[in-house]
């Protein structure tokens, strides 16, 4: 039984007066069934867990080495260092914005892990992509390119996040997604073995909201989501939380 997983990502959003958000979440997400957990901008993850909310903080990125002459990066050493429990890792913005590539995106997953932090690793195709009908290709490639041989169900989370349904308010199809997610388990077996593989969590991310949460996250093979926009306010947040809960 794989526990479900309701996270944030809050991007390049959020000062300090949002911590009131946060504060927010944990009084309306008390009782929860679900691991909930919000990724900050480093910045603010002290004081995000300085308010002991109750709720997971992760990192956006790291590097892949775990110290030395890298100028405005950040270690997994240091993220786990200060208290967070996992990092993002390979999100297609950082794909796209930094030319990530999987192989980068490996190590950094590799030193996320070895630090001690869980590692959310993304994938997803863009929209030409999924026109061309290479979907199940790319999600192989990066699948397969982006995590470590030492991939566990302890210490890895994938994220499923077409890139076209990021920030757009267009979701994928329930049959697209549970296409996909199918795939990657089927992928994750054949690699790591059907005990690993089954319990890996994989989260769809991409204009998740409280009005698509609970038939979304009630897909076979879809163990929560990777929530962008709707993990800003509380409101949408709980909401979000307590259909991963169900
Ligand atoms: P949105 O939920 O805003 O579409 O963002 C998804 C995402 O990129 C989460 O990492």
């Amino acid at each position: 039984m794989r526990r479900k997983m309701a996270a944030g990502n809050w991007k390049m959003n959020g000062l300090r007066a949002d911590l009131a958000e946060i504060t927010a979440l944990a009084s309306a997400t008390s009782t929860t069934a679900c691991d909930v957990m919000i990724c900050p901008p480093a910045p603010l993850i002290p004081a995000m867990l300085a308010l002991e909310a109750g709720i997971m903080v992760g990192g956006q990125d790291c590097h892949a080495e775990q110290s030395g002459a890298h100028t405005g990066d950040v270690s997994a050493t240091l993220l786990k260092d200060i208290g967070a429990s996992a990092v993002i890792v390979g999100h297609s913005e950082r794909r796209a914005d930094h030319a990530e590539t999987d192989a980068e995106v490996r190590a950094k997953a590799e030193a996320a892990t070895s630090a001690g932090l869980i590692a959310i690793v993304c994938i997803g195709e863009t929209e030409a992509e999924r026109d061309a009908g290479d979907t199940l290709k790319v999600v192989e490639t990066q699948l397969t390119g982006s995590l470590p041989d030492g991939t566990t169900a302890a210490n890895t989370v994938v994220a499923y996040e077409p890139v076209w349904a990021i920030g757009t308010g267009k979701t994928a199809q329930s049959s697209d997604i549970v296409e996909v997610h199918a795939a990657m388990r089927a992928l994750l077996r054949a690699r790591f073995g059907a005990e690993v593989a089954d319990g890996i969590r994989l989260l769809y991310g991409g204009s998740v909201k409280p009005g698509n949460a609970e038939e979304i996250f009630s897909l076979p093979d879809v163990d929560g989501g990777l929530v962008g926009g709707a993990s800003l306010k509380a409101a949408d947040f709980s909401a979000i939380v307590a259909a991963a809960s169900r």
